[in-house]
C-alpha cells in the first residue's frame, strides 16, 4: 500500500491502528516530499519493518528540485492500494493527469485509488458548507492591505515583496473542480465513485490551525510573534463572521464540504 502524501503521518497511524487490530498485515510505503514533515513521519512509525519512507522531490543535475516518478520510488513494484489523503488538492492542476497515469501503472490489475479533500469544489457541495481553507483565504483577504504588512512589504525592493506575495498566495490555492480530478483518473483508466460529507470545525480548531507556524506565513512579512499572531487571530474572527452571514457557519464554527474518491484500475480477464 502507498500514502501519497503521507505528511507527518497521521491517516498512516490510523490505518495501521486499524489493521493491527484486526491482525492484518501490510507493506506500507510512505511518500511526501516535505523534509520536516517527513522527519515527524519518521519519528512516529520508523521503528516499524512494515513502513517504508520514500521522499518524492530530488535535485536533477542543475540542482533544480523536482519530483520524483512513484514507479521509480517503488522500485517497479505494484500496489495493491494507493491512498492520498488531503492531500490532491495541493497538487497543480497541470500535474493531475500525469500523476493519475502514474498511480494506474503502479497499481496491480484490480488495484485501488482512495483519496479525500476538503477542498475541492463541486456542484455537490450545499450551501450551507463551504471549502475546508475558504476561511483561511478569507484570512489572507483580511490582511492583504493591513497596513503594518503593507508598510513592511514597501520597505522591500519591489521584485521580493511581489515574490514574497505569490508565496503567501500559494498556502491556500483557489480550490479546482472535482472533475479536473474525474476527468484525469478516467483518461489514466480507472472507474470509480465520488461521495461526500459535511465535517464542522470549532472556532478554536480553525484559529489553532491556521496558527500553525508554517501556515501562519499568510502574514508574512510580519514577524512571527504577538503581531502576527494578534493580526491572525483578528483576521480569523472576522472570516468566521462573514461566513456566519453567509451560513456556511454558526456561532461555534463552521461546516466544511469533503469528497471522497473511490477508484479501481479493471482487473485482468
Ligand atoms: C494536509 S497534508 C496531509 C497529510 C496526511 N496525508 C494526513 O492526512 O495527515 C498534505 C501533504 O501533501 C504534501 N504535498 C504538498 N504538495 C504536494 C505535491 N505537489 N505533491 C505531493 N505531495 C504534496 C505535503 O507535503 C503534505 O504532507
Amino acid at each position: 500500500m502507498v500514502d501519497y502524501g503521507s505528511g507527518t503521518g497521521g491517516s498512516a497511524i490510523e490505518l495501521l491502528r486499524v489493521l493491527d487490530e484486526r491482525g492484518t498485515s501490510i507493506e506500507l510505503v510512505l511518500v511526501d516530499p516535505l523534509v520536516s514533515w517527513f522527519a515527524k513521519a519518521r519519528d512516529l512509525l520508523g521503528h516499524r519493518n512494515d513502513v517504508h519512507f520514500e521522499l518524492s522531490i530530488s535535485q536533477d543535475e542543475s540542482g533544480k528540485t523536482v519530483f520524483r516518478e512513484l514507479d521509480e520510488m517503488l522500485a517497479g513494484r505494484k500496489a495493491d492500494v494507493i491512498i492520498s489523503s488531503s492531500t490532491l488538492h495541493l497538487i497543480p492542476e497541470k500535474e493531475l493527469a500525469g500523476l493519475s497515469r502514474q498511480f494506474a501503472g503502479c497499481l496491480v490489475p484490480g488495484g485501488v485509488f482512495v483519496w479525500y479533500s476538503g477542498d475541492v469544489e463541486s456542484g455537490m457541495r450545499p450551501p450551507s458548507a463551504a471549502c475546508l481553507h475558504d476561511p483561511y483565504r478569507l484570512v489572507r483577504e483580511c490582511l492583504r492591505d493591513d497596513v503594518s504588512r503593507q508598510a513592511m512589504l514597501a520597505k522591500m525592493r519591489e521584485e521580493d515583496a511581489a515574490r514574497a506575495e505569490r508565496r503567501v498566495d500559494r498556502i491556500f490555492p483557489i480550490p479546482f473542480t472535482i472533475d479536473l480530478i474525474q476527468d484525469a483518473l478516467a483518461d489514466a483508466g480507472f472507474t470509480g465513485e465520488i461521495s461526500d460529507h459535511i465535517v464542522s470545525f470549532s472556532n478554536e480548531d480553525a484559529e489553532r490551525f491556521i496558527l500553525v507556524p508554517r501556515l501562519a506565513e499568510i502574514a508574512a512579512p510580519l514577524i512571527e510573534g504577538d503581531e502576527r499572531d494578534t493580526a491572525i487571530r483578528g483576521a480569523i474572527g472576522e472570516a468566521l463572521l462573514h461566513m456566519r452571514e453567509v451560513g456556511t457557519a454558526s456561532e461555534g464554527g463552521y461546516r466544511s464540504h469533503w469528497l471522497y474518491g473511490l477508484h479501481t484500475i479493471p482487473p485482468l480477464r
